[in-house]
């Protein structure tokens, strides 16, 4: 079986086996826009944050570092990036504050998997990219979040402002890791604000680089 054929989460094990390992330190240098979007969370006080697809729990420990009275949840559908994402956290001292799952994104209830259904916060960071049926990801994440709540989302861009080269080279690469940037992110996320009455903010960043989006329930 190929990871085209296998399951999600036998796919993403395969992908993850070993790179989990060196993952964080070679993820910061094109994982751009994360950090942007930890500042830009500004959870109220004792809020609550989801991250959908957490991978090794980088993001999550980040933000409760950043938001000292948050509560935060991570889900993922990859067990051992999961595994990784518990030792980092219980090394961080966090264990008490983030709770991991492993979920797909595509169908999790949160209820079930937290005893919380919604959140003051729910982000996405790179995973929508990495997620065949992404448009299914995108009403569970609206459905996920409390009245005046957001859904922040980072991920790849079309790269319409660099150079042609590097765009192929990129994609070319990316697709190596199963990694498809979405190049109708922008029309399913008005889709979305629209059936679930949320206001979108939709800009590119880095030269096209990076697509970051904020849905905010008004
Ligand atoms: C590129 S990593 C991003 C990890 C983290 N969000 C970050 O910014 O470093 C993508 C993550 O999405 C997860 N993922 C892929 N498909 C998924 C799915 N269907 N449900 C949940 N997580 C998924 C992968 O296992 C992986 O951990």
């Amino acid at each position: 079986m190929n990871a085209d054929t296998a399951s999600p989460a036998a796919s993403m094990d395969r992908i993850y086996r070993y790179q989990r390992y060196f993952y964080d330190a070679t993820r910061k240098y094109f994982l751009l826009g994360r950090d942007r979007l930890l500042t830009d969370l500004d959870v109220p006080e004792g809020g609550t944050i989801l991250e959908i697809g957490c991978g090794t729990g980088r993001n999550l420990i980040h933000a409760a570092k950043r938001y000292p009275a948050a509560k935060l949840f991570g889900l993922d559908v990859s067990r051992v990036m999961l595994e990784t994402a518990e030792r980092s956290v219980a090394r961080a001292g966090l264990a008490d504050r983030i709770t991991l799952r492993e979920a797909d994104a595509t169908h999790f209830d949160a209820e079930q998997l937290f005893s919380i259904s919604h959140f003051d916060r729910v982000f996405i960071s790179y995973a929508i990219s990495m997620i065949p049926v992404w448009r299914d990801v995108l009403p569970r994440a609206a459905d996920a979040i409390a009245p005046r709540g957001a859904i922040l989302i980072v991920d790849f861009g079309q790269q319409e402002d660099l150079p042609a080269a590097f765009r192929s080279v990129l994609f070319a690469w990316l697709s190596r890791f199963h990694v498809t940037p979405r190049a109708d992110l922008e029309a399913e996320l008005c889709k979305v604000a629209t059936a679930s009455e949320l206001d979108l903010a939709f800009t590119r960043l880095y030269r096209g680089y990076a697509n970051y989006a904020v849905l905010r329930r008004p």
